[in-house]
This record gives structure tokens, C-alpha cells and sequence, in this order.
């Protein structure tokens, strides 16, 4: 087992772009909260919220205030520690695009980093409309913000030396397709060296996600199994009971593709396939990543038509309410052909997964919020004991990622009795037992590495590329080839009836119902 590298610095300024947005309330601001009621931030920090809105000093520091009492579990909210956690931050009100404002910026940032004795250390963080991902990292490279240049002195005679941390944080999605992800890394990489950039995928901070990997490489018994000879299908399903709230104006230009597939969906698809890593590191771990993106199968026109099925959520009634459909929602267009679910089959050309179908999808407004990996083990070659029925047993492993967190293996044992029937069986692990999730853990972690200067959660340039080039051709399909339906799908429903033609193949399997996964289901699934 190797150790750690990587040290927090004792200073550091963490700069917001998009501070008066709703990231920052919602996710930002809440973790970074956390990481300070549980010792994990510098000894000395400033948080400098940024963004065109005009907002006083003390109506920004109540508005994130509302936020922590909105966002954080009752129990993790104590009004002193926010008091005294918020009295690190400060608001600048400025316009991102406009280059002629960062001085601005360069002066709050001097201001601050006389205040903590702080030699230059900064993380910029976009929390902004993807629209200004390729203007920020220009104009902090036109003043100089990007690498440590300066051999100025601080307040207690340290060195500002070029050891200062430049990190720079990029939500997803990076890129709108293929060529704009390319554009953008170019931009990046013209002011950025690559360890100083930090694409951000929360599900990778996910104590569930990366738990993938301890059950895959810290057990002898998972991989024996764990390619084409035992496994028959793998699904992955990661959907919401919510629409797209107050988010549709970002949501119309993004849709599920954008918004989830190529990233979240995508990184789950690679924990679950991708090759042992020799070591757990930032290069090693992102290596075999790429790997697996190389591997995906490219979809010809004919297989887009065919596997991969989008839809809309329409007006619908559930659960005795009336609920809008997507194109009658705030800031999207009434025309809107955004798709808000997705369902695909891919495949991986390699020599573990060779001829294994990959299902995936995702979507708003579906029964339950629920994020779950299904592993189909291939049945017994021959059928000695089968179910009442009289059917083969099947095996599934279910990873649990959220919620009721856990890991389920359904088997099948005789009944008790005469005779020899035998019935399916579930062994649960569910993560209450070690205490349970922490809240917000996603971005809390996220966010730690990268004051501790660990990338190797976040997704590198080459990783966005190859993913991209896999899926860019499916949106080009689709704006190309009107014939390809866009289906409507009520609220409450697992999206349009045709996805489950993918998965079908002959109508002996189905998607997997989440809410019947696990034994307390019903805790969550109102359906
Ligand atoms: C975000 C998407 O990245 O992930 C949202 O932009 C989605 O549309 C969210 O709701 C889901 O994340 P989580 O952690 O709540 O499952």
C-alpha cells in the first residue's frame, strides 16, 4: 500500500466563480462547511465568492447561511461553528467575461492574502454556465493568475515562490461535444499544466462509487468472475423522482447525454470494467479509465436508432398531483427536443468484456431516486434444481449507490421441505452497519483532494476526449436524423416502454426494478 503524498497547505485562498449561484449554496459552501466543522480545512483560508450579482457583503454571507440550514442534515448544522465558518468568506461582485474587471480580482486577492499571510496559494473553482469555461482560464492567464510568476515577499517574510498552488476546478460538462471538449482542453492546456486542472465529476466522490473499487480489488472472490465467461449482462441506472426545477435553462442546452451520460454514467461504466489498476494513483487509476473509454464499441447509425432511446417527461398526474411536463417548465423552450431520460446498450471491445452488453440510463421524473449497478451472473450450464417455475436460477450482484447504500447477492437455496424446490434468496451488506453515508460527502471529499493537490478523483484530459469521441456521435445523429423519435413518458414511470426493447433481446430479460431490489425498498419507492 503506498502513502499519501499529498499535504494541505497551511494558507489558501479558494476563489468562486459562479458564487452566487445555486452550486455554491446548494453543494459548495455546505461541504466546505463540513470539511471546517471536522478540522480538514488550512489552518488559514479565505473563501472569495464571485459572480455579476449585486449582493452586500452581509446579504451574501445570510444567503449561504440559509443554504447550510437548507442543505446540510439538521444535526450537522451548529450555528456557531457557521458563524464562524462564514466569516471566511467574502463576496466580489464581477463579470467573468470581461477581462478589464480581474484586476479587481487581483487587488481582493492581494487583500486576502495579506489578511491570512497567505503566498499566493489559489484554487479557482467554475461554478459558472459552461459558457464561460473557455473565457475564465483566458483572462486569469492575460493577468497572470495562472502560474505563480512573482517572487514578492508575505507579510512574515515568506517566500512567495512559484511552489504556490495554482489548481483550477471545472464542473462538468467539459465540452458541449467532441469538438468543443477539444477546443476547451486546448485552452486549458495553453495556460494550465495538466496536474493543476481538475475536471470535477461528484460521483466520483461518492463513498459508494469508489467503494466500487474496494469490492472489486480488495476481495480475491469478486474478479475470478468478474469477466464474459460468468457475467451476462451489467445494468446501470442512476434516475431521479425530481424534473429539472429551477435548472431549465441550464438543462435546455444540456440534456441527459450532456448532463449525465458522458460523465457520471460513463465513470460509473468504467469503475465497473475497468482493469485492476497496479497502484491506486492519480496516473495508474486514470490510465486504466482511458482504457476502458478506448474499448467502448463505436455506434454506427444504425445501432444509435436501434440501442439507445431518449424522452421527454410530459404533463402527467402522480401521486394526486398535477406535475408540468418539461417543455412547460421554467426557461425551456416549448419546442424543447432535450431529452431528459436516455437508455442505451454499449458494448466493450476487449478480452474481458468481449460480447457483454452494458445497459444504462438515466432520466427525471422517474418513480424513485436511485442509483444502482446490477451484475448478471450467466446461469448453471445445466439445469439440475431450477424455481418453482421450473426456470434456471439467475445471480445478480447489486451495488447500491444511493440510497439505502449497500451491496446486495441474490442466490438461490432449497426450500425447506419435502421435495426440492428452490427460491431466490437475498444476502444485504447495507451501510448503516459502519454508521451509515456521511451527507455531502461527494463534494466535501472532492474537494479536500484537491487542496491536498490529489487529481486522481477528477478526470483527465484524455478521459473527457475518448469519452467524448464515443458518444458526440449519437448527438450528431440525433440532430441530424429527425426520424429518430424523442418519446414522451409521464411522471412516475420508468420512462418510454421502447427502452426496454433494448434490453429485451427476445423478450427474456428486462430492466431491473430498483424498488424491488432491496429487502426495505419501500422506504423510498413511492410508487
Ligand atoms: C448533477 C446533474 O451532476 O447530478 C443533475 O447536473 C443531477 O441534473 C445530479 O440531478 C445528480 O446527482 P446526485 O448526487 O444527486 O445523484
Amino acid at each position: 500500500m503506498q502513502q499519501s503524498t499529498f499535504k494541505m497547505p497551511e494558507s489558501l485562498v479558494l476563489v468562486i466563480f459562479g458564487g452566487s449561484g445555486d452550486l455554491t449554496k446548494r453543494k459548495l459552501i455546505p461541504s466546505l462547511y463540513q470539511l471546517y466543522k471536522n478540522g480538514k480545512m488550512p489552518e488559514r483560508f479565505s473563501i472569495l465568492g464571485l459572480g455579476r450579482s449585486a449582493f452586500e457583503q452581509e446579504k451574501f454571507i445570510l444567503h449561504l447561511d440559509e443554504g447550510l440550514k437548507t442543505y446540510l442534515d439538521k444535526k450537522e448544522y451548529q450555528a456557531k461553528t457557521a458563524k464562524e465558518f462564514l466569516r471566511h468568506i467574502e463576496y466580489l461582485e464581477m463579470d467573468p467575461s470581461d477581462l478589464s474587471q480581474y484586476n479587481r480580482l487581483q487587488t481582493s486577492l492581494d487583500m486576502l492574502d495579506k489578511k491570512i499571510d497567505n503566498p499566493a496559494n489559489y484554487i479557482f473553482y467554475l461554478a459558472t454556465p459552461p459558457s464561460l469555461y473557455g473565457v475564465i482560464p483566458k483572462h486569469l492567464k492575460a493577468i497572470g493568475l495562472n502560474k505563480c510568476t512573482s517572487t514578492e515577499k508575505t507579510k512574515s517574510g515568506r517566500k512567495k515562490t512559484c511552489e504556490s498552488i495554482r489548481r483550477i476546478v471545472i464542473e462538468k460538462p467539459f465540452g458541449h461535444d467532441l469538438k468543443s471538449a477539444l477546443e476547451l482542453n486546448k485552452i486549458y492546456k495553453s495556460a494550465f499544466n495538466e496536474n493543476q486542472l481538475y475536471r470535477i465529476d461528484h460521483f466520483l466522490g461518492k463513498e459508494t462509487v469508489q467503494n466500487i473499487m474496494a469490492l472489486r480489488f480488495a476481495n480475491g472472490i469478486f474478479e475470478p468472475l468478474w469477466n464474459r465467461n460468468y457475467i451476462e449482462r451489467v445494468e446501470i441506472t442512476a434516475v431521479e423522482n425530481m424534473g429539472v426545477e429551477s435548472r431549465g435553462g441550464f438543462y435546455d442546452q444540456t440534456g441527459a447525454m450532456r448532463d449525465m451520460v458522458q460523465n457520471h454514467l460513463s465513470q460509473l461504466v468504467a469503475l465497473t470494467a475497468m482493469e485492476p489498476p497496479v497502484q491506486f494513483n492519480e496516473e495508474l487509476f486514470r490510465n486504466e479509465v482511458v482504457k476502458v473509454y478506448q474499448s467502448f464499441r463505436s455506434l454506427t447509425p444504425d445501432d444509435i436508432s436501434k440501442d439507445v432511446v431518449r424522452g421527454q417527461y410530459t404533463a402527467s398526474k402522480w401521486k394526486n398531483e398535477q406535475h408540468k411536463g418539461y417543455r412547460e417548465e421554467d426557461k425551456v423552450s416549448d419546442k424543447s427536443r432535450t431529452e431528459t431520460f436516455l437508455a442505451m446498450k454499449l458494448f466493450i471491445d476487449n478480452w474481458r468484456w468481449q460480447g457483454v452488453p452494458f445497459y444504462i440510463r438515466t432520466g427525471k421524473m422517474m418513480p424513485t431516486k436511485v442509483s444502482e449497478i446490477v451484475i448478471h451472473f450467466k446461469q448453471t450450464p445445466h439445469l439440475v434444481f431450477g424455481l418453482k417455475d421450473g426456470s434456471a436460477v439467475s445471480n445478480q450482484l447489486i451495488i447500491r449507490l444511493q440510497p439505502n447504500e449497500g451491496i446486495v447477492l441474490k442466490f438461490a437455496v432449497k426450500v425447506p421441505g419435502s421435495g426440492f424446490e428452490v427460491k431466490k434468496v437475498s444476502m444485504d451488506f447495507t451501510y448503516d452497519q459502519l454508521g451509515g453515508v456521511p451527507s455531502g460527502d461527494a463534494y466535501s471529499k472532492l474537494l479536500e483532494d484537491c487542496m491536498l493537490g490529489d487529481p486522481t478523483l477528477f478526470t483527465r484530459s484524455d478521459a473527457v476526449e475518448t469519452s467524448w469521441n464515443f458518444f458526440d456521435p449519437i448527438l450528431q445523429e440525433w440532430s441530424k436524423n429527425k426520424k429518430i423519435p424523442l418519446y414522451g413518458y409521464p411522471a412516475g414511470t420508468w420512462g418510454p416502454p421502447e427502452s426496454s426493447h433494448i434490453i429485451e433481446e427476445g423478450k427474456v430479460h428486462e430492466w431491473t426494478n430498483p424498488c424491488k431490489n432491496l429487502t426495505n425498498s419501500d422506504l423510498y419507492c413511492e410508487l
